[in-house]
């Protein structure tokens, strides 16, 4: 058995683990598949806790953040803590999104990617996201709409890494852009409501 086919069966198993649905179901006794967005994010875990427990939302939102973004990272670090090759790492990457994004838990459904790209980006692109994240972080201040701020981030993160260096040097654009991709196609019904002005603030 190929050693690595092991490191991408863990890495979508544990892309798979919805947080956010558990923490919110578990805490807060509320169904966020059924409520909101419908995601299993933080986004969606925040706006729906928010209704009845304000303070509590905003714990349970960061910690899916946390547990999200590390599902991206953990398996990574492993892996290269083993000597797994570049390709190895960036297909353990895009598999962690895959999970969360379509979970064999939730009969494929799932998230939208953005706290677990953002733990995989991290530790293979960390100049260019840590870019990305000021983006995200003043865009969530300014605009207040979790949606955009993301895209907007996800795609300064992708021309920040054309422009620099990633720290790792090797062609790692491949598996960026599935990545990117597959954080735009969720974001598909956002962007429609995004460009009719019905996509709503989270304050
Ligand atoms: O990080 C997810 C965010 O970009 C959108 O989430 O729940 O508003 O669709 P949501």
């Amino acid at each position: 058995l190929n050693f690595n086919i092991l490191f991408y069966i863990v890495a979508y198993l544990a892309g798979s683990i919805p947080f956010g649905l558990l923490l919110a179901k578990i805490f807060a006794g509320v169904n966020i598949k059924e409520q909101g967005s419908h995601s299993i994010g933080a986004t969606n875990v925040l706006r729906v806790v928010k209704e009845t427990n304000p303070s509590l939302a905003k714990k349970l939102s960061v910690a899916t953040v946390i547990l999200d973004a590390l599902k991206g990272t953990i398996v990574i670090l492993i892996a290269m803590a083993l000597d797994a090759s570049q390709s190895t790492l960036w297909a353990i990457g895009v598999l962690a999104v895959l999970g969360h994004c379509y979970s064999i838990f939730l009969s494929l459904e799932g998230g939208k990617g953005v706290a677990t790209g953002l733990g995989v980006f991290l530790v293979l692109l960390p100049i260019p996201t840590l870019i990305g994240a000021l983006v995200w972080i003043i865009c969530a201040k300014v605009l207040k709409v979790s949606s955009l701020s993301s895209l907007l981030g996800l795609t300064a993160t992708v021309i920040a890494a054309l422009f620099l260096n990633n720290g790792l040097g090797v062609n790692s654009n491949a598996p960026m852009y599935l990545i990117a991709f597959i954080i735009y196609y969720k974001h598909i019904p956002n962007i429609v409501r995004l460009i009719r002005g019905e996509e709503k603030k989270l304050v």
